[in-house]
């Protein structure tokens, strides 16, 4: 549905772009990327740059007041963080570099807790690659085989395909929000089926955090992992939810520093949560700073955020839908897309539409956006993807149409 005058007004204004530097020098830019990684606001950057200018020491390493004080924040940090997501028990927060090592964390030690010959891991089709290769490698480890969930011609998981999840069924490793399409998952049900077998539920929400209101209690999954990077805060920091009895009873991923009770010549205690999971010097900058990032979208509201960036997305599509030489890959119905719309130039690569958008000082993605399966899947090879954060607004969109129209006008005369 097209959106009324009041929604257009709403998307017309933009109270955010001033909080974000790189923005703010650079009007004219219409940055419609933040699917890949989004920007950061001026308190997140203050943050990271205040740890290191008054408490840079090696948290939980010293018994000096700068280590204490250093720990002291990234512990706060976590409960923070632990809030934004509904987890009750910061302890079930552990901190890495991002989605991939914390899906990676996920497939090592759950394969090794959990898989064994003859089980099986299910995960979608639409996975991006980061829930895909992790999963192969350790079901070729432990000789698990690996099955996927496909779409309809909906871009949905029609509920006869959680059928496949069976008592043979170990883990359910699945995305919440899709980062090529931007349709989003029935977590609750895949979860809960998962469940019923006596399966465990993954969800990578690196694309699904930043722009949705979530509560772990009430999406029913297992784990969660996300990015810093996509949800304003800086790149090097990601986290990995996990249920306390589960992270419990896995072996560490990583092992090294801090993560151990005790050590002897053969062998190790590990530590009790999160650090077994932590080990070596975590990013405590850029711990600080994700709590700062989170403030910000709570200060704004996650229900805001996901408001604007629903308005966003239901205009990029309409915009999209208006040019006759645009084919949408995905969901014609704007209110489908959480983030990321995908889309091709009729007859023109995407490689060159982006680059020659690049020219009109528009940014989006071109090619298979690391999910390789999912476009062989759709009959593509590749893709532009534009995608929205709550900083953009409608002029991002025009300016996107206007480089479109010259894209074309290069190729067509
Ligand atoms: N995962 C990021 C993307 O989808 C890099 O672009």
């Amino acid at each position: 549905m097209a959106l009324t005058e009041n929604e257009l007004a709403a998307i017309r204004e933009n109270p955010y772009r001033a909080d974000f530097p790189l923005l703010a020098n650079d009007p004219g830019l219409a940055y419609l990327d933040s699917a890949a990684t989004s920007q950061r606001p001026r308190c997140v950057l203050d943050a990271a740059l205040h740890f290191y200018e008054t408490m840079n020491a090696n948290a939980l390493r010293g018994l000096y007041r700068l280590s204490v004080e250093a720990t002291a924040a990234e512990e706060e940090a976590r409960a923070r963080i632990a809030g934004f997501i509904g987890a009750a028990d910061p302890a079930e927060i552990i901190f890495t570099r991002n989605t991939s090592e914390s899906l990676n964390l996920a497939a090592h030690s759950l394969g090794r807790l959990l898989l064994g010959p003859g089980d099986e891991v299910v995960i979608s089709i639409m996975e991006h690659h980061s829930n895909l290769i992790p999963w192969q490698q350790i079901c070729a480890e432990r000789g698990a085989a690996l099955t996927y969930l496909y779409l309809d011609e909906d871009y949905r998981i029609p509920e006869d395909e959680l059928a496949k999840i069976s008592p043979r069924t170990r883990i359910v490793s699945v995305t919440q929000v899709s980062n090529v399409l931007g349709v989003a998952n029935d977590i609750a049900a895949i979860a809960a089926r998962a469940h019923e077998v006596g399966a465990v539920c993954v969800v990578d929400g690196a694309q699904s955090v930043p722009h949705t209101a979530l509560d772990v209690d009430k999406l029913g999954c297992d784990f969660l992992a996300f990015s810093g990077h996509k949800m304003l805060a800086p790149m090097g920091i990601g986290v990995l939810w996990g249920k306390r009895a589960l992270l419990e009873a896995m072996p560490p991923f990583l092992t090294g520093g801090e993560m151990i009770d005790s050590v002897s010549e053969q062998g190790a205690v590990w530590a009790p949560l999160p650090a077994k999971f932590e080990a070596g010097t975590q990013d405590g900058a850029g711990i600080v700073a994700l709590a700062a990032a989170v403030a910000y979208l709570e200060d704004i509201g996650m229900a805001a955020v996901e408001g604007r960036e629903a308005l966003l997305a239901r205009a990029l599509v309409d915009a999209l839908a208006a040019l006759p030489f645009i084919e949408i890959v995905g969901p014609a119905e704007g209110g489908r897309h959480i983030g990321s719309v995908a889309f091709n130039v009729r007859d023109i690569h995407p490689h060159d539409v982006a680059s020659l958008l690049d020219m009109h000082n528009v940014c989006v993605r071109a090619g298979h956006h690391c999910a390789e399966p999912l476009l062989k899947h759709l009959g593509q090879s590749s893709t532009c993807r534009a995608s929205v954060a709550l900083y953009n607004d409608a002029s991002d969109i025009d300016r996107l149409v206007e480089g479109l129209e010259a894209v074309w006008k290069v190729f067509n005369g």
